[in-house]
């Protein structure tokens, strides 16, 4: 079976890795992929919609997986549906889920699935009044895509009404804050769960969490995520059925009922308050680096997007690793603040048999020039380790990082921390 792999990070790098040892692929590649994809498979340069349907036709793709939700709000899926090409992820129309804050708010509390009490308006004042029901912290949230920039925290109900402000004039996000929600803080620990649908049927996999701060004690500012692991012990038996029963089949089946089935990811950005998991947020696509953990876990990982995407997931026996992986992302020097200088990645001769065969990495922010690989800002690459518990598997993904050097290259050293019960 040939794929086709859209996106260009580590969260596709480990889709590629995970369906390089299946046996059921034959050849991979990726649009546009980055400057390691290319070891895995072949990458290609076009981006265009059309183009790619096009090109997919002529080079027999059987399956195309999309990794990052801008093209999926966009209508990849649509796209390639109305062709008959094989592709996973949901409609434009699904994809608001993600797209529209305001949607996924709004269509929770229609399906009655828990979540923090919120309002959805586009006045000041309207917000102004809902802020003075509340009390601080207040969250405020841009209705639309804002590269996870879009979520302010407000520390006063002065702060929460400024954001308000701020957003709703169009200075901070444009269109995508001409609508906003206002909800409750919810104070819990919060947690990632990812749902594969085919439209009616699903499987859950191991729940993960993430760690959205810069530096270790959860401090410093928000980036795209510093580090993974999975299955997290926070999740037990209960949970998974709260999320199942509560949350998973009353979205699917909602989505059926408004006429939009959901096929792809999702996304459960969940908060446990008390016991009880609540819905922060839904995304339609992998969490990035959530995926790269999840990604050695599977057995099967082939048939799982395959059967997903042609409606056939009733049929498919899931197989998951009796292991854990913790990955730890290594950044470049000047991330999140800004884009940092090109500098090249040199990755010492591995000698530890147990780092050769349970750790690997998972390239993102690299480019390749004259066979050599250079750190290209942002997020590099995440070391994942796979073990039998959470320590092992962390210490060989330390291990790997250990060996791997490129000029300001920075991490946390704490992945895992709240599992392992520091
Ligand atoms: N109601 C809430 N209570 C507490 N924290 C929240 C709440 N909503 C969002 N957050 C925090 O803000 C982060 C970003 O919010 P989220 O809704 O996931 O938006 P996005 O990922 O699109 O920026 C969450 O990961 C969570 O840590
Ligand atoms: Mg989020």
């Amino acid at each position: 079976m040939n794929v086709l792999i859209i996106g260009s990070g580590g969260r596709e790098y480990s889709i590629g890795l995970a369906l390089k040892r299946d046996a059921k692929v034959t050849k991979i590649y990726f649009a546009p992929g980055n400057g390691a994809t290319d070891a895995l498979g072949e990458n290609i340069t076009l981006n265009d919609h059309e183009a790619l349907v096009a090109w997919a036709k002529e080079h027999d793709i059987n399956l195309t997986i999309v990794g990052p939700e801008a093209p999926l709000v966009e209508g990849i899926v649509d796209i390639f549906k109305a062709q008959g090409l094989n592709i996973f992820g949901p409609s434009a129309q699904a994809a608001q889920l993600e797209g529209s804050k305001v949607f996924m708010k709004n269509f929770l509390a229609r399906h009655n699935i828990p979540t923090a009490r919120y309002i959805e308006t586009a006045s000041l004042d309207v917000a102004g009044d809902f802020i003075e029901t509340l009390t601080a912290p207040i969250v405020v949230k841009a209705d639309g895509l804002c590269g996870g920039k879009g979520v302010i925290i407000a520390q006063s109900r002065e702060e929460a009404k400024e954001t308000a402000r701020e957003m709703l004039s169009g200075n901070s996000f444009g269109d995508a804050g001409k609508k906003i929600i206002i909800e409750e803080f919810l104070d819990g620990y919060e947690l990632s769960v990812f749902a594969i649908c085919d439209g009616m049927d699903y499987v859950l996999l191991p729940a993960a969490q993430d760690h959205k701060r810069l530096l270790d004690n959860d401090e410093g500012p928000n980036t795209g995520g510093m580090g993974a692991y999975a299955p997290t012990p926070l999740v037990n038996e209960l949970i998974y059925e709260k999320l199942k029963k509560r949350v998973v089949e009353p979205t699917l089946k909602g989505m059926v009922a408004e006429g939009m089935p959901f096929n792809g990811v999702l996304f459960m950005g969940v908060m446990v308050v008390a016991g009880e998991p609540l819905i922060l947020e839904y995304n339609v696509r992998f969490g990035d680096p959530e995926c790269e953990e999840i990604m050695p876990l599977l057995k099967n990982p082939f048939d799982l997007f395959y059967k997903a995407a042609i409606g056939d997931l009733a049929s498919l026996n899931i197989e998951i690793e009796d292991k854990f992986a913790v990955g730890v992302v290594m950044a470049s020097k000047d991330y999140p603040y800004k884009s940092s200088p090109k500098s090249e990645i040199i990755i010492d001769d591995i000698v530890h048999d147990d780092i050769k065969a349970d750790a690997h990495i998972s390239f993102a922010g690299v480019t390749k020039e004259d066979g050599k690989l250079y750190a290209s800002g942002g997020r590099v690459l995440v070391c994942v380790g796979i073990g039998k518990s959470i320590q092992e598997a962390r210490d060989r993904a330390y291990m790997l990082c250990g060996q791997i050097h490129f000029a300001g290259k920075q991490c946390r050293s704490d992945i895992a921390y709240q599992a392992l019960g520091e």
